[in-house]
């Protein structure tokens, strides 16, 4: 449809059917996180919103690995792939567009949603980014770049104001946003934090401005769910859609009798007490901090046709939005039908390959596993006893908390995959399982969830017995991340620590599977003989982790920095985490993660880059050719061992001494291959000339001229060859 076609649909809609297409309304059937009803009488269908980066959040649907670990696989085909198979699966489900990719930068190791997010790294984030936004619209689904922008802790994060100076904010937080509407994202979601002040769903400095006029996104701007807060500042801020529009009951009556009779008793309205009243008592008694304010349900509801009314809002421009909403439509094909009362189709749906999707997970979370300590006891040969312990070994980590959480379509447990490999399994659990958090859990669920933990079958005498009479001992550890809350530590929770030390003191050949969504600290790490992280591996956990203890070679480095302490951190101190007063400061600017380790030379547990792998690579003389925007790197890599392998080619370019500090090096450009036993191949790596400049607050980007170090590298911290190439 043309822009000329578009304006002129707009032009026949009513204000009450335009204010329909700018806020959420509940979706029918109760299965959509967020809903459009669409303009019948113009043939504008019923547009459908559905969670999220992992998995469609609508029954059962295939739970793929975390987005971290998509990170961790340092391949962005592979990102791609997983969000056509994401993408087909909403479609297939009736949904139109998919709330994901989620690709804030990791800057606090224990924010509750990292695995949600690819990397502390812009530069891996942006790729990873990119490559799902163009998978999910290469199924024919509209993507949502979320949540735009600085949305880095879970704690407060619906009133913390970050302040942050442009530098970080381009070089850091940005480029993700830049890369994924550089790809074709339809949407951006706004996040529900301030930056500098002001609400990101009013945010006219950094929507307006950067991300239309600078970037010229031209899609649709969608509120995190909730996360309005005034009518006016969010129409100029630049905010198009607010979701979901309605109250948390509105919202899930259509899946619960009860609930649509009460809505339908509208008890609020006979006893005479407006709603918002309702939902302020609401959140006054059941609120959390994590939580946005649930009053009141929508800014661009009745608050937004007064507005109009008075003219405090031109109704210009709730057309502009509503052409912006459209434009998400066309991009859709959900327009063909426009203007005819017969209606726009909502599209074909295809049908899912549901065994394809699965080995899809499961190859995804052997790539995005990471070996981060092998003392040659993996791979295993198959022919060992096996003792699998850990509270949770028994079932599959799926996901973490909130509303990524995706009901998986099957699973497959680390116990139940290994048992089917050894030659003999006992399982202990060891210590009470660990909770699986939930946002959407009731109030009373953490009673429950104690209590449950309390009356659990775990015996640590019985573990430690049972890895004393096994071959191999395999100690299955995990977190239970989830949105609304940051973890407490970098600790695991409960006494799963005290179980992989008792464990390893009874067997020496024990192996730690450590699923989590971040770092975690390792205090045992000296006493085991190998240690794999595998994230949150999806439904497939244990096909994968099976494949990868038996001789798959885990693809992963880490997309993140394994500090050995939450204080070694750049974040560390009140002031940069949680924040003071409301405020959270950046005073780290640019060092985030490995930048800041390196800046003052603190030794990581694990460095960002850093995995190993089971066969052995070797990188001959690598040579840098200018290339059109910026160097082109030809780096001869050999598989000099005897089975196939995949290696992560790193580059980082140092700076020369500058006008600013900067950090010592930054990944440049990588490329993940898979080579055969004994095979060799020159690999290629882009350097984009962007990736030697910094933000000058008055200049922009800006390349100092000089000498750069090129340096390729296994890990941020093993670095194997390095050139120098002029800029200028
Ligand atoms: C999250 C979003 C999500 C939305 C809808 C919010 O709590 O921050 O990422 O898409 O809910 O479920």
């Amino acid at each position: 449809m043309t822009d000329g076609e578009r304006d002129r649909l707009v032009a026949e809609m009513t204000l009450e059917e335009k204010l329909g297409l700018v806020r959420g309304h509940a979706d029918p059937a109760g299965r959509a996180t967020g809903a459009l009803p669409g303009v019948e009488r113009l043939g504008v269908p019923p547009l459908r919103l559905v969670d999220g980066p992992m998995g469609v959040r609508d029954g059962r649907a295939t739970a793929f690995p975390a987005t971290l670990a998509l990170g961790a696989s340092w391949d962005p085909a592979l990102a791609r792939r997983v969000g056509a198979a994401l993408g087909a699966e909403a479609r297939a489900k009736g949904h139109h567009v998919v709330l994901g990719p989620g690709l804030n930068v990791i800057r606090v190791p224990t924010c509750g949603r990292n695995f949600e997010y690819p990397s502390e790294d812009p530069r891996l984030t942006a790729a990873v980014a990119a490559a799902s936004v163009a998978g999910i619209r290469s199924a024919g689904a509209a993507a949502t770049a979320k949540h735009f922008v600085a949305n880095n802790q879970e704690r407060q994060r619906d009133g913390v104001s970050v302040v942050v100076d442009e530098r970080t904010l381009r070089e850091l937080y940005l480029p993700g946003f830049r890369a994924a509407v550089a790809a074709g994202a339809e949407a951006v979601m706004t996040a529900y934090n301030r930056v500098r002040g002001r609400w990101m769903s009013e945010h006219t400095e950094l929507v307006e401005g950067v991300l239309r006029e600078e970037w010229g996104f031209d899609g649709c701007v969608v509120s995190d769910w909730w996360g309005t807060h005034d009518t006016r500042a969010a129409v100029e801020g630049g905010l198009d859609l607010e979701m979901p529009g309605v109250s948390p009951l509105e919202l899930y009556a259509p899946r619960s009798h009860l609930l649509r009779a009460l809505v339908g008793l509208r008890p609020s309205e006979r006893a005479g007490i407006d709603p918002p009243v309702l939902w302020r008592a609401y959140d006054a008694l059941v609120g959390d901090e994590g939580q946005p304010d649930l009053y009141p349900a929508a800014y661009f509801g009745d608050r937004l046709r007064r507005a109009v009314a008075s003219g405090a809002v031109a109704e210009a421009a709730v057309d502009r939005k509503v052409e912006r909403v459209l434009g998400l439509y066309d991009a859709l094909g959900l327009l063909d039908g426009a203007g005819k009362p017969s209606g726009g189709s909502a599209g074909e749906s295809p049908t899912v390959d549901a065994d394809a999707h699965h080995d899809l997970a499961r190859e995804a979370a052997v790539r995005g596993t990471v070996l981060l300590d092998n003392d040659g006891l993996l791979p295993l040969s198959g022919a060992e006893s096996l003792a699998v312990v850990g509270p949770n070994a028994d079932a599959a980590k799926v996901g973490g908390g909130g509303s990524s959480a995706v009901t998986p379509a099957r699973t497959v447990s680390p116990l139940a995959a290994l048992r089917e490999r050894a030659s003999g399994v006992t399982f202990e659990r060891g210590v009470a399982r660990v909770a699986e958090p939930s946002l959407f859990d009731p109030p009373w669920a953490g009673t429950v969830r104690r209590l449950r933990g309390a009356t659990t079958d775990a015996d640590p005498d019985a573990a430690v017995a049972a890895a004393a009479d096994a071959d191999v001992a395999v100690v299955v550890v995990q977190d239970g991340a989830t949105e609304g809350e940051d973890r407490d530590s970098l600790a695991l929770p409960g006494d799963q620590d005290a179980l992989v030390a008792a464990v390893a003191a009874a067997n020496d050949r024990t192996v730690v599977v450590c699923r989590s969504s971040g770092p975690v600290r390792m205090p045992w790490l000296d006493d085991v003989a190998a240690v794999v992280a595998t994230w949150y591996p999806g439904q497939a956990d244990g096909a994968a982790l099976a494949d990868v203890l038996y001789g798959a070679d885990p693809g992963g480095r880490l997309p993140v920095t394994f500090g050995r302490r939450f204080a070694d951190y750049p974040v560390a101190g009140d002031r940069r985490y949680p924040g003071v007063d409301g405020h959270v400061h950046y005073d780290e600017g640019v060092f985030v993660g490995y930048r800041g380790f390196d800046r003052v030379g603190v030794d990581p547990l694990f460095p960002f880059g850093h995995g190993r792998s089971y066969a052995a690579f070797a990188c001959g003389d690598a040579s840098a050719t200018p290339a059109d925007d910026g160097w082109r790197l030809d780096v001869p890599v050999a598989n000099d061992a005897d089975r196939a392998g995949r290696e992560v080619v790193q580059v980082y370019v140092s700076p020369p001494d500058g006008p600013v500090e900067r950090p010592a090096r930054t990944l440049g450009g990588f490329a993940s291959v898979e080579l055969a036993a004994g095979e060799r191949e020159r690999v290629s790596v882009s350097v984009p000339r962007r990736a030697f400049a910094r933000y000058d607050s008055r200049e922009g980007w800006t390349v100092d001229p000089g000498e750069y170090d090129l340096l390729v590298a296994r890990s941020s911290r093993d670095v194997r060859e390095r050139m120098s190439v002029t800029a200028e």
